[in-house]
């Protein structure tokens, strides 16, 4: 395994880890191309990138972040849309060009077009610098289900009802939840120079040992990032521990 493993206390230790890990590449390179993800797991990274903002001036005026995915039929202005919690929680406190925030477009009339467009994207900023991940109970990363082609690139899926009852915490009522999204695919995420994958929560916990102990296999969706040269995974004791 290629993995650079990183075992912490807590969330908030995972999340300081991960937060020094992007405000280093931003300060490094001040033209970075940030990976992003939504979820509750990176909240914690961004309030302390924030936090180093207001700080110390890090400055995002020339970065670029380019997230995993977003719902199908969701406008920016819905509150449940993954750009609508970009802006929330993170492009609206740094001094980010809207301009340069990207998340797909989950309106867009021909869906074929905005996927490839969104991998030209990506292909177009020379791929990421480095991308932050959460994990799904089953192994998914974006939208990407098991079963997902690791060739994968931006493509649309149907939500699992599994995917759709857990993501249903972040809407008014379960029907609202959308039925399809546009996400990365596998091989667009692989394009990124370095991933961050965050796991934490006894939630997670089958997913952290799965991801430890079982082969690269299609229907474990984050065991690809095992054939990543750099790849480095943060996980909590609550998550190893499962309870
Ligand atoms: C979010 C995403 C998803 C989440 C995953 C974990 O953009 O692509 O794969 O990372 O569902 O979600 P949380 O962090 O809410 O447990």
């Amino acid at each position: 395994m290629k993995m650079n493993i990183i075992e912490v206390e807590s969330y908030e230790e995972m999340s300081e880890k991960a937060s020094e890990l992007f405000i280093q590449k931003v300060r490094n390179n001040p033209n970075a191309k940030l990976g992003l993800a939504t979820g509750s797991t990176p909240l914690g990274t961004y309030k302390r990138m924030i936090a180093d903002y207001k700080k110390n001036g890090t400055s995002y005026k020339n970065v670029t972040t380019v997230n995993l995915d977003e719902y199908v039929g969701l406008s920016k202005k819905h509150p449940s849309s993954y750009r609508y919690y970009m802006n929330e929680r993170f492009y609206h406190h740094l001094n980010l060009k809207q301009e340069n925030a990207h998340v797909p477009d989950g309106t867009a009339l021909d869906l074929t077009i905005e996927c490839e467009r969104y991998e030209s994207l990506i292909d177009q900023l020379g791929g990421l610098d480095i991308q932050l991940l959460g994990i799904g109970q089953n192994g998914h990363i974006g939208f990407n289900e098991p079963g997902t082609s690791f060739d994968s690139l931006t493509h649309v899926v149907e939500l699992t009802e599994n995917t759709r009852e857990v993501n249903g915490r972040f809407f008014q009522n379960r029907e609202e939840v959308p039925t399809k999204a546009i996400t990365m695919g596998i091989a667009s995420i692989l394009k990124s120079k370095r991933i961050v994958l965050l796991i934490s929560g006894k939630e997670k916990s089958q997913a952290l040992h799965r991801l430890l102990n079982e082969d690269v296999t299609e229907n474990f969706p984050a065991s690809a990032l095992k054939k990543h040269p750099n790849f480095t995974l943060i996980y909590d004791k609550e998550a190893w521990k499962g309870v």
